[in-house]
């Protein structure tokens, strides 16, 4: 029998008379036919609080990338707790966290810390600009990097706004932001190296960084096309921009040098969270040391009460070990069960009917259905992505998932963690095998 979610609907209702539209960050009001509440987690599994268990893909948005609950993480924090929860000031445990970093990641000379991966962009765009002495910022459509005035423009616009291939537009997706934020920015598509050229040569000598997700995961699931991050790095090199890799998503993820090592590039900025903390509130800037000029000599302001705290750090010194204990065998196992995974939707959908088109390097893909009368193939770009991908009948997709146990992100990504396995990608495809019956 298909799930129910009688509880869940329940506290929704009542969590609106307290809560503001219910929901703590805007993109939990997607989940369908209800944001659920969830109970305990372990491992690859979550259950919620009518008593379902789900085979969790989306994984808390990416941070749980060692499982729920792993019992040395939950020890770490404890002890710690008991030692203290915050000092607002220095120990042994942030040099051990950052002597880490620096030796797993190849950008990563000198580290700061913060909270949220949206502060570590805001800290990242206020160096850059006083680095370079320049006001503008290029970044790519679709490509997100937090919720803050200066994260989000040029995300998603729709069609009808975008602006010419040559121009894209620099709108913001959020009312009561600083309009002037958004003359700050220029704004490129994604994928296209002469583009981006053009674009650069366009303002050259105004543009202080150019930031981009290496492997674009917030809109579809694309990798670089071959000379993109090429053309990136040779035009921060030839114009003296500060190359900014947000590796919010891919850090850890592709491994212990995160998608930089495994692309073969070095940033001169990289932008970590989600997986860093493995699911507590923890992020930072890591980079080389020229880059962290300004923060060394005082003249960027760089702050944060609960920066480097001692929680936060017990955690992440835990995650970065455990990344660090799977050798060469992460992301190999992660890419082999996603691939699996994929593989394993794509041969139900089409049994079925479903144009699903699962898409990615496997540790982490998108489940795309294709509108009717859309080309196959690759997507490469934001504007591909909005002309083939039927996003409401994803909707419907996952929410058939959902009621078999079977989790994926609202917006069709799915995550792959250390704690999945064979077992859960063959459980997994069986529940999909019952969902996609009962949608055909
Ligand atoms: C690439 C990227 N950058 C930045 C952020 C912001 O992270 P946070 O929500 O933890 O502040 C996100 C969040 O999803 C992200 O995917």
């Amino acid at each position: 029998m298909p799930y129910t979610f009688p509880k869940s609907a329940e506290l929704f209702a009542r969590a609106q008379n307290s809560i503001a539209a219910g929901i703590n960050s805007g993109i939990r009001k997607m989940e369908v036919p209800v944001p659920l509440y969830f109970d305990h987690g372990k491992g690859s599994r979550l259950f919620d609080v009518d008593g379902n268990e789900y085979i969790d893909f989306q994984i808390g948005q990416g941070a749980i990338l060692y499982g729920h609950a792993p019992e040395g993480m939950a020890n770490a924090i404890a002890e710690q707790a008991k030692k203290g929860t915050h000092w607002a000031a220095q120990s042994v445990l942030e040099i051990e966290v950052a002597e880490r970093l620096q030796a797993m990641i190849p950008g990563a000379d000198l580290v700061r810390f913060n909270n949220s991966a949206t502060e570590v962009v805001l800290s990242a765009l206020r160096l850059a600009r006083a680095h370079t002495g320049r006001r503008l910022i290029l970044k790519f459509e679709g490509h997100y990097h937090g919720w803050a005035d200066e994260g989000l423009v040029g995300f998603a616009p729709p069609p009808d706004q975008w602006g010419s291939e040559d121009e894209p537009t620099r709108l913001h997706p959020s009312k009561g932001v600083i309009p002037e934020v958004l003359e700050q920015f220029v704004v490129a598509r994604w994928n296209d190296p002469a583009h981006l050229r053009q674009r650069v040569d366009q303002y050259r000598g105004q543009i202080a960084a150019i930031i981009f997700e290496p492997v674009l995961c917030n809109t579809g699931c694309m990798v670089p096309v071959p000379g993109m991050i090429e053309t990136i790095r040779e035009l921060c090199d030839r114009d003296g921009m500060l190359m900014i890799a947000d590796e919010t998503i891919t850090g850890f993820r592709f491994g212990a040098g995160c998608a930089q090592k495994h692309l073969g590039f070095v940033p001169d900025l990289t932008i970590l969270g989600k997986a860093i903390g493995g699911g507590v509130p923890f992020a930072a800037l890591v980079g080389k040391k020229e880059a962290f000029a300004k923060i060394i000599s005082g003249e960027v302001v760089h702050a944060g009460t609960l920066n480097a705290n001692p929680l936060c750090l017990a955690a992440a010194k835990w995650c970065l070990d455990e990344v660090i204990a799977l050798g060469d065998s992460h992301p190999a196992n992660a890419i082999r069960l996603g691939n699996k995974l994929m593989a394993g939707l794509r041969a139900l959908a089409d049994q079925h009917g479903i144009p699903l088109r699962p898409q990615g390097p496997g540790l982490v893909f998108h489940c795309a259905v294709l509108k009717a009368g859309a080309a196959e193939g690759p997507i490469t770009s934001y504007r591909d992505y909005v002309q083939r991908h039927d996003a409401p009948r994803w909707a419907t997709i996952r929410r058939a998932l959902l009621e078999e146990g079977v989790r994926a992100i609202e917006r069709g990504l799915w995550f792959i963690s250390l704690a999945h396995t064979d077992a859960d990608i063959d459980e997994a495809l069986e529940k999909a095998a019952r969902a996609f019956a009962r949608l055909g």
